[in-house]
């Protein structure tokens, strides 16, 4: 699940240019049993398994210090400010269970932050911890081919991005505003400050109201 994001595009690159190190620790190799059990039947009874405290704090005995991430979809909305911050961190651990719950006293006794990656369920925390890892690395200086990039897309004045066109100037009668060919580059400016506030009312009003999150640098 780690294998293709990491090793293709911008996040391989940032990893060739010795911008980050990723490392990714499978936790079986940590359980006691010849079995490899990382996981029992929960206390009280009830379905499902649950990710044993033990083999966890072990796992993450064997890794260096670092700020530590549980995903899960319990955890805080993950958004632009709260990468911002992550970024900020010089090493992140994020911890994934898969398709079953999580020892409270792994919330309680081994863990700094739980994070959501949305209002929905994945059959385990590795996508959710692979949206991390992206979303943070566009912050690192250098992952992006010029840092100004990430600082002048979408979110960084809490607007989505104005609408954008390229080549050709028609196709199927379907036409670029004139005001873009005008080399005009003041109205453009105007004209994109006017469509991202426009955008933004119709798609996402919430974002206009909303102080929390998008108050730094993002994507589309
Ligand atoms: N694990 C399962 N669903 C998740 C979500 N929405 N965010 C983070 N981790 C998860």
């Amino acid at each position: 699940m780690f294998e293709g994001p990491f090793s293709e595009s911008i996040i391989k690159r940032a990893q060739e240019k010795g911008l980050v190190k990723i490392n990714v620790t499978n936790i079986r190799n940590f359980a006691t049993d010849r079995h490899k059990t990382v996981d029992d039947t929960p206390y009280g009874g009830g379905a499902g398994m649950v990710l044993k405290v033990d083999v966890m704090a072990k796992a993450l005995d064997s890794i260096s210090d670092g700020y530590r991430i549980l995903l899960t979809p319990q955890g805080k909305l993950l958004n632009q400010e709260m990468v911002t911050q992550l970024s900020k961190r010089p090493h992140l651990v994020l911890i994934a269970g898969h398709y079953e719950g999580f020892d409270e006293r792994i919330r309680e006794y081994l863990v700094d932050q739980e994070v959501s990656i949305g209002d929905y369920v994945l059959t385990g925390g590795e996508l959710a911890a692979v949206v991390v890892v992206d979303a943070v690395l566009r912050h690192v200086p250098g992952v992006l081919g010029k840092e100004e990039s990430a600082k002048k897309e979408s979110f960084s004045n809490n607007l989505l991005e104005y609408p954008q066109y390229t080549r050709p100037e028609e196709f199927q009668g379907w036409k670029v505003p004139d005001l873009l060919l005008s080399g005009d580059h003041e109205k453009i400016e105007k004209w994109r400050q006017e469509q991202a506030l426009k955008r933004t009312k119709e798609k996402r009003p919430d974002l206009l109201t909303r102080k929390d999150c998008l108050s730094q640098s993002g994507s589309d």
